[in-house]
């Protein structure tokens, strides 16, 4: 498979990340197909894609022309089956959940042909995981963005032993021509490069709160103020959700059977419901819209 071969993109998940992926996807002229296991999202991805274009426009961002274009390379399919009809590269942007990936990967083997470029999403899970899943893991890489995936620029092409050189390549291609700027790292490492400096930061940051040393909020204005971070560990958490934050810190757990720093607090903010910006409550609180 050539770049040029790829013309339609299937988008797993109509989630945070999925609804965003294909909108810029669509935004640089690739026809896309998304859909999503709840038909719930699906309405939900309908009116945040009007809501999105009417903003843009209401900004002068983009023309009603352009919206019209844009929404009009963008299908909301209503099953998996249909979405990924002809389509050259799968997005993979489903729940953080293993077992919810795996089988999504086994059904995609039998659903699409063997060159068809297969990627996930994942902050978290490395392409290898799938490749016994697929026939031809030569075609099979994380495709990793940032959220929120409309505005940040930069994307992770996370290169497996299993994944050719023409794969990562293809992908490096598909970010550029989709406004991005990617990094493409040659072997696969937990999370990344961008996660792993943050992981460090992070785990120091939850120690300084569960030694008492501050709150959240003041370890956050440190970073903000003191080292210019555009947002501090905790805030950037609330945007990237509370609850995917825990999938990681459980699976951490039942790995290595020590409960990593932060575990209870996190804990306790998924059992009252404070996912972050999502639910209006996290770290900070925030007005639902
Ligand atoms: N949230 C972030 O900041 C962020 C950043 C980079 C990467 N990621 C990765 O992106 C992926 C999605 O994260 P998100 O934050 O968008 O999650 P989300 O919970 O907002 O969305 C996930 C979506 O997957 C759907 N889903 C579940 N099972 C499905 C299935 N079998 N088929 C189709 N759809 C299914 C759910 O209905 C939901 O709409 C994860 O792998 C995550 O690691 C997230």
């Amino acid at each position: 498979m050539r770049i040029d071969d790829v013309k339609k993109v299937c988008v797993i998940g109509g989630g945070l990340m999925g609804r965003q992926i294909a909108l810029n996807s669509a935004v640089f002229g690739y026809e896309v197909r998304l859909c999503d296991a709840s038909d719930e999202v699906l309405g939900k991805v309908r009116v945040w894609l009007d809501e999105y274009l009417a903003g843009r426009i209401a900004k002068g961002k983009m023309t009603k022309e352009q919206t019209e274009e844009y929404k009009g390379r963008m299908r909301i399919a209503p099953s998996l089956e249909e979405a990924i009809k002809d389509v050259q590269l799968v997005i993979e942007a489903v729940v953080e959940i293993r077992d919810v990936k795996f089988d999504l990967f086994r059904k995609l083997n039998k659903l699409v042909p063997a060159n068809t470029i297969l990627t996930t999403n994942s902050s978290t899970m490395v392409s290898s995981m799938f490749k016994d899943l697929v026939d031809n893991p030569s075609r099979l890489a994380n495709l990793h963005y940032f959220n929120p995936a409309l505005v940040m620029k930069l994307i992770e092409i996370v290169q497996g032993d299993h994944t050719s050189d023409e794969t990562a390549e293809l992908l490096m291609e598909f970010a550029k021509r989709t406004g991005k700027i990617p990094i493409r790292l040659t072997k696969e490492c937990e999370g990344f490069v961008v996660n792993r400096a943050l992981g460090a930061l992070k785990a120091e940051c939850l120690k300084i709160v569960e030694e008492g040393i501050c709150t959240p909020q003041e370890v956050d204005t440190g970073l903000e103020l003191g080292l210019n971070h555009p947002m501090g560990v905790f805030r950037l958490n609330d945007l990237t959700g509370i609850d995917l934050y825990f999938h990681l810190l459980e699976q951490m757990y039942k790995d290595r059977g020590i409960k990593p720093a932060g575990y209870d607090l996190y804990k306790g903010m998924v059992e009252r419901g404070e996912l972050g910006q999502k639910t209006g409550k996290g770290f900070y609180s925030y007005k639902k819209s």
